[in-house]
This record gives C-alpha cells, structure tokens and sequence, in this order.
C-alpha cells in the first residue's frame, strides 16, 4: 500500500528518517486502524440515503438489489466502491496539499507552488535534460534558499556550499537515496559510498595517487593535450566553439587520468565513449528518485539506458589492457591509474578489485569532465566581461611567464591565483 500511494503522489523522499509526511499519518490513521473501511461504510450509506430521497432508491444499491427487472448487484457495488474511493482519493489530495502548503516542516521555505505539492516539479526538468537550467531559474526568482519538491530545498549561495562540502567534524552525510544509484556496474564508489567507514576506506585507496605531488606529476601528460587545444583555436580560420573544443580536451586529459588512456576527442577519436559516459551520468541523479526510470520513454533516458552496457564493456577493456601494459612494463610516466592500481590500505593491506578500478575510473571521468569544463567556461565568461581584471590578468601571466614559446607549469601558476584576483571579480 505504502508503494502505491508513493506511485500514484509523486515520490515522496524522507525528509528525514522518521518523516513527518502526511502521507505517514494517513496511513496510521486511516489504514492500520480500520478506519478506511468505516469511512466508505459512512460515504455509501450517505450516499444512498440521498439516492432514495431523490426517489431512486436501488441505484446504488449494495449487494442484493435490482432495478425494473435486472440484477444490479454488481454494477452497483462497484459504482459504490469506486465513487467512495474517488471521494476517500480527493480528501486524501486535498489535506496533503494543505499539509504541505501550510505545516509542513519546510512550509517556510519559498518556492514554486508545484515544488510543495510534488516532487515531479523536480523530477520533470531533470527527465528533459533541463534540471540546471531549472535549478537555476528558480534561484532567481526564489533566493537563496528554495523549495523546489515537498522533501527538498536547493541552495544558491556560497556559504551553504561550503557548510554541505566543507571538511567539518560534523561533516553532511551523503544520503543514500540521491548517492547510491551513481554505479554504473553496481560496484561502490569513491562518489557514491554513502556510508562513512566504506567511504573513508576506499578514500584511503585513492589518497595517494590523488596528493599534490602526484597529480604534479601528471602535468607531463596533461601539457600536450591543452597545447593540441590551444593550437587548434589558435589555427583556426572560423570562430570557434570554446564550449566544445574545451569539453573534448577535458575528456582527453581526465580520460588519460582515469583509464591511461587519452579518449583524443580532440582528434575527433572515441566521442561515442565519451558520449556514453556523459549520457549515463545525466540520469543517475535521477535513478535516486525514481527507480523506474529506465522505463521512462524519453529519447534523453533511453540513450543513458543503452550507453550504459557498452560503456562497461569499454570500463573493463580498459583495465584489461592496462594490466596488461603494466604486466609487460609498458606504462608511461605519470599515470594516475597505476598509483590507483599499486594502492594498498594500510589498515586492512586491501587492494582495489578490477570491479571497484573500473567503477572508480567511470567516476573520475564523469566528475572531473564537465566540472572543469564549466569551471573554466564560467571563468573566462565572468573574466571577459570584466575588462579591467582581463588586463591584469594577462599582465600577471605575461610577467610570470615572458616566454610565450614555454608552457606554464604548475608551481609558478599556483603562486599567482591566491587572492590576487577573485576577490575583485564580486558577485555576477
Ligand atoms: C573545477 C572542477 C571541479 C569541480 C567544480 C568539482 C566539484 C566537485 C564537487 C562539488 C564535489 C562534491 C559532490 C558531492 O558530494 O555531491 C566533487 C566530488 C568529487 N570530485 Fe570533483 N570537481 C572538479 C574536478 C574534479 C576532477 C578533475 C576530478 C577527477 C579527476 C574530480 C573527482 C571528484 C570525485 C572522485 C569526487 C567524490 C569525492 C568524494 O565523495 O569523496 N573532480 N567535485
């Protein structure tokens, strides 16, 4: 019963573990204790005592009855049955909208009407491949704070980002029902271990090859890669698409960190994997949601559902040939794989299964892809429209880097982010 109603409502996702939705209390009221069956009792008798009132005194007749001749015994019940239900349905509607309209524990909270009523508000945009364009409408026109479904608020400011993510003792728990579906082979992730022993262990496994020293030493295999970009909008002769030449130099660099293997979209090679990986990605925030997703036929959600198989069977080639090119001595320098690989948790002597390599590795490319891609659109985008900060930005890097023949390295470019500039940039 609990499942129906969730299906028929729109799902309902615990706001906390003993929520207080009224969905809950209807269902102790209502179910458990037998009162539904008194409340139809009530509906039918009222209903026929108005029928015979009006002179049709067997129309809704319960069981043993017949009108001019014929057994209504049936139809009648059942006409009874379902105008009692009908009416049962739209008290229920209608007190859960009050509910949760006017005492729900997020009642406070402002946003669109349909966003306190059900969490399809939330759901349809993401199922269109549109959640971001949504999310951030509503924080324009709602504040930093909005409630965008019954069970869920969106933060929109810099400080509540911070309280959620930040390195706290009390840190944010990751919930479960948004964080668990995030597996493309059904493996545990770095991204998607939600409970915190399980979550700090495979941290463990990752701490190392993540450190600062070794993601230096990446920057041999990284450089090529943003020269290939940079020569390509430099030569060419129409303007360019920074938003797609960018996304394709992130897929080749993150795709090289995760699988030792460069995707060299840029080159116009593997865009299907790549294509896979993000298609995959857009519904597994959903998948918390609604388990059933898959089902769903929208172009956006089947695409995600038969990218899903190959770009396992593309995972698992992966680690197969780099275990091979390991085994044989063949690695290049710098790979972050291999320091993955090599991993041993001090605390247990445990080792990543090939399972958890290419579930991890899927994780990497699909959470260091977009966010660097957006990061760095975002930055030149904010940079450009702001002329004064453009032109002490490239005086900086010019006198920092006289050179234009020899590539920035890491150490000198660190030293010059620090507050110089952004504190300047100000809120968009
Ligand atoms: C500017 C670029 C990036 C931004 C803005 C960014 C942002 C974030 C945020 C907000 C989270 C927390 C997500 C959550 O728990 O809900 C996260 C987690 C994570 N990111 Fe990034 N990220 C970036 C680049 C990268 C790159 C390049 C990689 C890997 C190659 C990466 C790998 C990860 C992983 C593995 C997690 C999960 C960590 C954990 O739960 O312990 N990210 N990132």
């Amino acid at each position: 019963m609990s499942y129906s109603l969730r299906g028929l409502l729109g799902y309902i996702r615990p706001l906390t573990s003993n929520d207080q939705d009224l969905s809950y209390l209807f269902k102790r009221l209502l179910l458990r204790r037998g009162a539904f069956s008194t409340l139809l009792h009530t509906v039918f008798s009222s209903i026929n005592s108005k029928m015979s009132a009006l002179g049709s005194s067997r129309l809704l007749n319960l069981p043993g009855g017949d009108i001019g001749g014929h057994n209504l015994t049936w139809t009648g019940t059942l006409t009874t049955i379902l105008t009692a239900v009908t009416i049962a349905w739209t008290l229920y509607l209608l007190s859960l909208a009050i509910y949760r309209i006017y005492f729900h524990p997020l009642a406070k909270y402002p946003g669109p009407l349909l966003g306190k009523l059900t969490a399809w508000n939330a759901f349809w945009p993401a199922v269109r491949g549109q959640a971001t364009l949504a999310r951030h409408s509503w924080t324009q026109k709602y504040g930093r704070v909005v409630r965008i479904a019954p069970n869920e608020l969106l933060f929109g400011d810099n400080q509540t980002v911070k309280d959620i993510y930040g390195q706290m003792s009390n840190a944010c728990p990751k919930d479960a029902e948004f964080y668990g579906p995030f597996t493309v082979t059904g493996a545990r992730n770095v991204f998607n271990s939600y409970d915190r022993i399980e979550h700090a262990a495979i941290r463990r496994l990752l701490s190392h090859a993540f450190s600062m020293n070794e993601i230096k030493k990446t920057q041999i295999r990284i450089i090529p890669i943003i020269e290939r970009c940079l020569k390509i909008i430099e030569h060419s002769p129409q303007p360019v698409n920074f938003w797609e030449k960018f996304s394709y130099m992130f897929l080749d660099i993150v795709s090289d960190l995760s699988f030792d293997r460069c995707f060299n979209c840029l080159e116009g090679e593997m865009l299907k994997e790549a294509h896979d990986a993000d298609a995959v990605q857009n519904i597994s925030a959903i998948r918390g949601w609604v388990p059933f997703i898959v089902y769903v036929p929208s172009s956006f959600v089947q695409e995600a559902v038969r990218a899903r198989p190959r770009l396992i069977k593309f995972a698992r080639q992966q680690i197969d040939e780099f275990r091979a090119r390991s085994a044989a001595g063949t690695v290049q320098e710098g790979s972050l794989l291999k320091r993955v690989v090599e991993a041993e948790d001090e605390e247990t002597g445990r080792k990543m299964s090939d399972l958890e390599l290419m579930e991890n590795a899927i994780v990497f490319l699909q959470a260091g892809s977009e966010t660097s891609l957006s990061a760095l659109c975002y930055l030149l985008y904010e940079v450009d429209r702001r002329p004064a900060i453009k032109d002490r930005l490239v005086q900086e890097i010019r006198e920092a880097f006289p050179d234009t023949h020899v590539f920035p390295d890491f150490d000198t470019a660190d030293k010059l982010v620090g507050d110089r500039f952004f504190p300047h940039m100000g809120p968009c």
